[in-house]
């Protein structure tokens, strides 16, 4: 597959973008897009390490710690970022790690699991859109966007399992949708969306591959340009939905 050009052009030139999950498989990728892009002029790139290897020697891209588990951290990250912030992605997710594995039947629930998917996959992103909303640039075009899925919509669901993932993204689209009827009487030049990836050749999907035909298991390349041209394309009328990597809206 080949990567699509980039268009920011619905963005002021030399705007601030704040990528949150910079370590991750796509969220690397949107800092790499963005990090050469000519419409872009700075990039916050937070990970939990706050070193993720290839943008050293990029003086566009600013680095530093961020945990979406911890307020504190979310807040100083936030400070550091000033205000009028045009593009803010939270591309920050779990799926499967210690203690976290996605469940095929009821049997499988665990209460540690489901709080664990739900603090980073919920919790987080409400505490990093706390931070970012209210520093949305009020003069032009700004967004503010979660990495949610497609499995986190109700209407869509045939197919069933993944419990806790699928509950917490279900929670996210809420959430996404609550803090943009908020957002729209703050300020008018904002929105706020969720984003499905598509199904990308990531260490979350890695175990679950098997099954994905290669032409429908992008790269991280494809899957964030075309996430960043959405983004470009989107207007405030759109806030609050779910939008899929080709623009098609996805029904809650
Ligand atoms: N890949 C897919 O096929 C796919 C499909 C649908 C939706 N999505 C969504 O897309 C998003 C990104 O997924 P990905 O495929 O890029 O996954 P990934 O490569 O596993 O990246 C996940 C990212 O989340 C970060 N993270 C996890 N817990 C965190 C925490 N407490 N604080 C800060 N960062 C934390 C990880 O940081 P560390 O490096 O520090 O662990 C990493 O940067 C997720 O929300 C996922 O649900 C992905």
């Amino acid at each position: 597959m080949t990567t699509p050009p980039i268009d920011l052009s619905s963005f002021r030139p030399d705007f601030t973008a704040v990528i949150i999950g910079a370590s991750g498989g796509i969220g690397r990728a949107l800092t790499a897009a963005l990090s050469t892009h000519p419409q872009c002029g700075r990039t916050y790139a937070f990970s939990r390490s706050g070193q993720v290897s290839g943008f050293g020697d990029n003086s566009r891209v600013m680095q530093a710690r961020m945990d979406v588990t911890v307020p504190e951290s979310i807040s100083a990250g936030f400070d550091a970022c000033g205000d009028n912030l045009d593009l803010v992605i939270c591309a920050t997710g779990t799926l499967h790690g210690a203690g976290l594995s996605p469940e095929k039947s009821w049997r499988q629930m665990d209460a540690d699991a489901f709080a664990q998917a739900f603090a980073i996959n919920t919790t987080g992103p409400a505490l990093v859109a706390q931070q970012a909303l209210g520093r949305l640039n009020r003069s032009h075009k700004s967004a503010f966007a979660a990495l949610s899925a497609r499995v986190g919509s109700i209407s869509d669901n045939h197919l069933g399992g993944w419990h806790a993932y699928r509950a917490s993204k279900a929670a996210l689209n809420m959430l996404i949708r609550n803090l943009a009827i908020e957002l729209a009487r703050k300020n008018a030049s904002a929105l706020a969306v969720g984003l499905h990836p598509g199904t990308v050749d990531t260490p979350m999907s890695e175990p679950f591959q098997s099954n994905v035909a290669e032409a429908k298991l992008f790269t991280p390349q494809f899957s964030a340009a075309c996430l960043l041209n959405v983004l470009n394309g989107l207007s405030n009328n759109e806030s609050g939905g779910l939008y899929a990597w080709d623009g098609q809206s996805i029904p809650p």
